[in-house]
């Protein structure tokens, strides 16, 4: 089995299952609720869930519910203690199962809302728990979901990105910068997340590198499942928007542009051809160029969104901060509280021990002052030199 084989028979079938929608995934239900999932990453999840045991899973985007109520059975057959929060900016569509459910909550706003955010930041203190964004999917939404939702990751934990399959990796070339290019710009910033290609075997996949597990701190991964030493994927994300050639886009470079048009001139279908190449690599570069640009002012602008998110991020350092201080107050305290270290308090204190302690410390103090002596003499003598070697004596 040739590489080229296995991603071009995974391009085109999840273009088809795509295009079917109508008896694919717009058909798709779990218990009878529509979700918006291929059956492959239904078993996915289905996997993640019973290796990691989340006992909180976040989903941003709810539509319908049926991923929701997915989650929640998962976790309710595997005996987790856990729960579900689903937030959408639109509840109107959710399913009356879904609203019962007594392991599901649902939150109606925007999931970078900087209140919504915090209370689901509060439900996830001290919970091992799991992200899977899904909302709006548009690139600088989803790098913004990124940025606020992946520090509640627990290590070893997972955090989804739904949909990166669009802007033609391979599906609706035509989609606008999405989660795909958020992925670009989010693991340029070196977060602690590997994508697990694993999780796209099956290679019918919407979420190709969005299955993302934590890297623990000490970055030893748990032991899975072993892997064929050949083991391929779709490789979706090596072909932007504009094409379907399986490479990263070329650099647009003039003088190869040129030449190429050169070569090609008067034979009407390679100049076509070159022409092509040329207005799609044009495309991409600018595209790629207005998504760079756009995230960058995303990032720096002065908003209400992005000053309410720093205050929350300095209330998390600080609060980290005073946990620590907490630990070292509880040690001193030990230390003080314990038998050697009263019974020491004491002996200090017996009149022949308290003179022989002071002793003790004029003898480490005057060594220390000697050292601070022998060390400014040192200096002295070499500025003495200094001054000497350049009077020319
Ligand atoms: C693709 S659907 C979610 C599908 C669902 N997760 C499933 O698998 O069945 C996307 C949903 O995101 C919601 N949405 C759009 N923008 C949002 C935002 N800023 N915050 C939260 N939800 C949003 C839409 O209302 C829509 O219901």
């Amino acid at each position: 089995m040739t590489r080229e084989r296995v991603e071009r028979a995974a391009r085109e079938f999840t273009t088809v299952f795509h295009d079917l929608k109508e008896q694919t995934f717009a058909t798709t239900t779990w218990l009878g609720v529509p979700l918006v999932k291929t059956p492959a990453d239904i078993l996915v999840f289905q996997q993640i869930i019973a290796e990691t045991r989340p006992e909180l899973i976040v989903e941003t985007g709810a539509y319908v519910g049926g991923s929701a109520l997915l989650f929640a059975s998962i976790q309710e057959l595997l005996g987790i203690d856990g729960r579900v929060i689903a937030v959408d900016i639109d509840l109107s569509f959710v399913n009356d199962r879904v609203r019962e459910h007594p392991r599901i909550e649902l939150i109606e706003g925007s999931s970078t809302d900087p209140s919504i955010v915090s209370r689901i930041r509060s439900a996830a203190r001290g919970k091992r728990v799991m992200v899977d964004l899904d909302a709006d999917h548009r690139a600088h939404h989803v790098l913004e979901e990124l940025r606020t939702y992946s520090s509640l990751v627990s290590p070893n934990c997972y955090l989804v990105v739904e949909d990166s399959f669009f802007g033609g990796r391979p599906v609706r070339p035509d989609a606008v910068p999405g989660p795909s290019e958020a992925l670009d710009a989010w693991f340029a910033e070196e977060p602690p997340f590997e994508s697990d290609r694993w999780r796209e075997r099956y290679l019918l996949t919407q979420n190709p590198r969005g299955y993302m597990r934590r890297i623990p701190d000490d970055g030893e991964p748990p032991p899975g499942p072993q892997r064929p030493e050949n083991f391929l994927t779709g490789a979706f994300e090596l072909t932007g928007a504009d094409g379907d050639d399986a490479a990263p886009p070329a650099k647009v470079d003039p003088e190869t542009i040129g030449a190429e048009l050169e070569a090609a001139a008067g034979e009407p279908d390679r100049e076509v051809e070159a022409l092509r190449k040329t207005v799609g690599n044009l495309a991409r570069g600018n595209r790629q160029a207005n998504v760079t640009a756009d995230l960058d002012r995303r990032r720096t602008e002065i908003t209400t969104d992005n000053l309410l998110r720093e205050i929350d991020t300095q209330r998390e350092l600080l609060l980290e901060r005073n946990r620590q201080l907490e630990l070292e107050r509880a040690k001193v305290r030990r230390i003080e509280s314990s038998l050697p270290y009263r019974l020491y308090g004491r002996i200090r204190k017996l009149p022949g021990i308290s003179a022989l302690v002071a002793r003790r410390e004029r003898f480490r103090d005057n060594a220390a002052q000697a050292r601070r002596d022998q060390r400014e003499k040192v200096r002295n003598e070499r500025s003495e030199r200094f001054v000497n070697h350049h009077r020319g004596q």
